[in-house]
């Protein structure tokens, strides 16, 4: 038996091991041909210290100089010391490059192309080596555009459990994907792809989520629904989704189902255009205030344009409200993410 431990790069690149109960998470990395920093490798020096972002482990034996009390009662560990009790995600202090390692590559047959509007595009994998693809419920990868030797980043909107993988593209004009997706694409293509990266994925579930949504920023969203959808018991969730025009809206049958399947699940949409036939006309904004955000005992998720993301940031600081999380994602159309993150 053994527990899959993910190993997170400041660089944003996530690599997977597997550790047994009875090794730590050093001695799986050093099997693994990843050389996470490391100098005692006696928890006393500190020079391995982590963040664990989610899982249960036994902390081993470490002096107070490696490693606080404090410190540990905030998540840090050391995996030199480390044994793991669950699944972990781990916050490595180096680039993957100083770890010696970098984002897997991984081929794939286009399986399905499904054309939500003019605006917006999903297209299916089938990837050759399924199982020796992991990922985390909001991260993404680059693709590889066929014929044009150009990358794109896009976000998973399948759960990490989910055979196939799942994308969702945003039609713009002159895109390289969007050209790629609307002209040339054919079922059975071959496509490349490298990742998963990101820091953007879901959290352990300790209290209320509020998930914010703008246009194809919905994907990640989606695929950490589907996680959430695994789990005996979620707390309260809730997706705000807010669109441009009535064509942008998209999967709100696929929202629905989730109400269905997470009994703790709600959600609203909202479309910015006054002549949109939505219920509610304009921005996310206008569909939250600090009762929404639980008075701030909440994990806040934020994926969309950089627009839309700036004006939420703005809206909660003006509800005078800190969130206990708040991860946040912003992409441009040309998909080149910028993923910041603020506790
Ligand atoms: Fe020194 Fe882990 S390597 S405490």
């Amino acid at each position: 038996m053994s527990f899959q431990v993910a190993l997170n790069f400041e660089d944003g690149i996530t690599r997977f091991i597997e550790c047994r109960p009875d090794e730590t998470v050093a001695e799986a990395s050093y099997k693994a041909r990843i050389n996470i920093p490391l100098d005692c490798r006696d928890g006393a020096c500190g020079t391995c210290k982590s963040l664990c972002e989610s899982g249960r482990y036994d902390g081993g034996d470490y002096i107070e100089e490696a490693l606080t009390d404090d410190e540990a009662a905030s998540g840090f560990c050391l995996p030199c010391q480390m044994t793991p009790h669950s699944d972990l995600v781990l916050r490595i202090p180096s680039s993957s490059a100083a770890a010696k390692t970098a984002a897997a590559t991984h081929t794939a047959t286009l399986a399905a192309i499904r054309r939500h509007s003019a605006t917006t595009v999903e297209f299916t994998l089938d990837v050759d080596d399924r199982n020796g693809l992991d990922f985390l419920p909001g991260q993404y990868v680059n693709i590889a555009v066929p014929g044009t030797g150009q990358a794109r980043s896009y976000s998973f909107s399948s759960g990490p459990a989910q055979l196939q993988v799942s994308f969702l593209v945003r039609i713009v004009e002159g895109g390289a994907m969007s050209g790629y997706l609307t002209e040339r694409a054919q079922v059975g293509d071959r496509v490349e792809f490298t990742g998963p990266m990101g820091s953007f994925y879901l959290r352990e579930l300790a209290r209320p989520v509020l998930l914010l949504a703008g246009g194809t920023g919905l994907a990640p969203l989606l695929s950490m629904l589907e996680r959430m959808a695994q789990e005996p018991v979620a707390p309260p969730v809730h997706l705000l989704y807010g669109v441009t025009s009535d064509q942008d809206l998209v999967h709100l049958d696929t929202l629905e189902d989730y109400a269905e399947v997470i009994p703790s699940f709600t959600f609203d949409h909202c479309v910015a255009d006054a002549s949109s036939s939505a219920r509610n006309k304009g921005f996310v904004t206008g569909l939250f205030d600090a009762s929404t955000l639980y008075n701030g005992d909440v994990d806040v998720y934020l994926c969309g344009p950089p627009p839309m993301v700036e004006a939420v940031r703005g809206h909660i600081t003006s509800l005078g409200v800190t969130p206990a999380s708040f991860h946040y994602e912003k992409f441009t159309p040309a998909a080149v993410r910028q993923t910041v993150e603020a506790a």
